[in-house]
């Protein structure tokens, strides 16, 4: 009993800062109560609708409780009650009343769905977004119109003030795609095609953090992304820019992490670089620009020389269970195993791919 009441004590006293624990505030880099565009701004004032009628709910019934307990409590004295069975009035106004509260619940949350699920403008730009174990992958419509479709991987660039359509596909298992300031969750399933849009309001330029939402094996927790919302004309340079061939670097130690890329490190066998000739792998993230990215290993660390050398270096450390670790020659065959030296001309190479 002692036990009991010292930890309903602690929960007591740390009540006040439990809500830091679930993201509730709206400056967290993952909060809902934040939202930056018309579908997360949708979903918000749903989501605080329902709250208000449930807190009304609980209020009042909770209140009722409470007063006919202290009201009614046995006193000194007391008989038995008369005892009763039923009461028609009170049954029928209290099937009426539930009917109302979810009537002004549904009417909205309907109305909402169908919004969500279709785009207010479905010609505009469309991004592909492909899960696969533990990253995600995203092409776009190439800018000349032709058939060719622009790839990169776990950094998504969108227009701000545009309306962008997404599919959403799996490469394996069920993901499910959630840009929490831009729009709720939508599951990603092998063999479907799901649909979503979202819109970045103007002016809301920046930095938005994504994460993959349904677990979907050892790494689910480090399956995340990034969302750069640029202005149109930033977006539209963007995309020219990653339409190039992969930056061809003069720097000696660049250009010997290139043979490696397509000699014995192997690289090219999982991973694409346009314009190098052998590296069209499609088991990997595509990485012709892959030193115009923030973030490395699916949007966890920082694209800097250290973390580049330590994920090439031993990524299962970083990102247990990923396929390069289990299926690179490198890693699975010791006299295949590149050295120091090796490791620092791969990392030049990619710092050179701009
Ligand atoms: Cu993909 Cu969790």
């Amino acid at each position: 009993m002692r036990g009991f009441k010292s930890l309903f004590g602690l929960i007591f006293k740390a009540s006040p800062f439990l809500f830091l624990l679930f993201a509730c505030y709206p400056s967290h880099k993952q909060s809902t109560f934040d939202p930056q565009g018309p579908v997360a701004q949708g979903q918000a004032e749903l989501f605080y609708l329902i709250f208000w009628v449930a807190t009304a709910v609980f209020i009042i019934v909770v209140g009722f409780m409470l007063y006919i307990l202290v009201r009614y409590r046995k006193k000194e004295g007391d008989v038995d009650p008369p005892q009763i069975h039923g009461n028609t009035k009170l049954e029928i106004a209290l099937t009426i009343l539930p009917i109302i509260l979810l009537a002004i619940v549904a009417v909205p949350t309907i109305k909402e769905t169908f919004a969500n699920a279709n785009s207010p403008d479905p010609n505009s730009l469309t991004v592909e977004a492909i899960g696969h174990q533990w990253w995600w992958e995203f092409t776009y419509p190439h800018p000349n119109g032709s058939g060719d479709r622009i790839v990169t991987a776990n950094e998504m660039r969108i227009p701000s003030d545009t309306v962008v359509n997404l599919e959403l596909r799996s490469q394996n298992v069920l993901h499910s795609f959630w840009i929490p300031k831009l729009a709720g969750k939508v599951d990603v399933v092998p063999g479907n095609t799901n649909k979503m849009w979202i819109k970045a309001n103007k002016g809301a330029e920046g930095i938005y953090l994504g994460q993959c939402a349904e677990f979907c094996g050892v790494a689910h927790a480090l399956m995340k992304f990034r969302v750069v919302v640029e202005t149109p004309e930033e977006f539209n340079n963007w995309l020219l820019e990653q339409d190039a061939d992969g930056f061809n670097s003069a720097d000696p130690l660049a250009a010997k992490g290139r043979e490696i890329f397509e000699g014995s490190g192997q690289c090219y066998s999982c991973h694409t670089v346009k314009g190098l000739k052998k590296a069209r792998g499609k088991k990997g993230p595509n990485l012709t620009h892959l030193a115009s990215r923030s973030h490395i290993g699916s949007a966890i660390m920082e694209n800097n020389q250290e973390n580049l050398r330590d994920w090439i270096k031993d990524p299962d450390k970083i990102k247990p269970g990923n396929i390069m670790s289990k299926e690179g020659l490198i890693y699975t065959q010791d006299e295949l195993a590149l050295t120091d030296g090796q490791i620092a001309a791969l990392v030049a190479y990619l710092q050179s791919l701009k």
